[in-house]
């Protein structure tokens, strides 16, 4: 079947099997493999995308469910190849993470939690984190990655509005 997306601002087209999921369409078709396949059932949050802005587990859905939507995966979150998402920074600069492979998963979901929630607590981020699985940081420094995103979204807010 073709499934037409526009995925990280561009649009594209894939035949694909009805039973792909819309991880490996990202994977093995668009090249994509920024998103990581941990799990594959929906619990490591490894393959969080974003689809119409929204969190979901790309290991979760068929790729042909994504027809006619707006996928975002972590290579077109800062919206440019060679710089980094205000997220993906704050996860450098606290060292959040350590092999990395958890980290796409994270970003992505630490983005759309800050989109609904700007200014959140320590218990709702460990909330708004719960979904996704790390198994090498001990999470302090992804909750502080956290803040530190929180942080200087809201600075980088008050400045375009001031
Ligand atoms: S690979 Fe999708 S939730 Fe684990
Ligand atoms: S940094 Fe290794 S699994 Fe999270």
């Amino acid at each position: 079947m073709d499934v037409n997306l526009i995925v990280n601002g561009e649009r594209c087209r894939a035949r694909v099997e009805p039973r792909k999921t819309l991880a490996d369409l990202l994977r093995e078709d668009l090249g994509l493999t920024g998103t990581h396949l941990g799990c594959e059932h929906g619990v490591c949050g490894s393959c969080t995308v974003l689809l119409d802005g929204l969190a979901v587990r790309s290991c979760l859905m068929f790729g042909v469910q994504a027809d006619g939507s707006e996928v975002t995966s972590v290579e077109g979150l800062a919206g440019d190849p060679e710089s980094l998402s205000l997220v993906q920074r704050a996860f450098q600069e606290t060292h959040g993470l350590q092999c990395g492979f958890c980290t796409p998963g994270f970003v992505i979901s630490v983005t759309a939690f800050l989109a609904e929630v700007p200014d959140p607590t320590d218990e709702q981020i460990r909330d708004g984190l719960s979904g996704n699985l790390c198994r090498c940081t001990g999470y302090q420094g992804i909750v502080q990655a956290v803040r530190l995103a929180a942080r200087l979204r809201r600075e980088e807010r008050a400045e375009t509005s001031g």
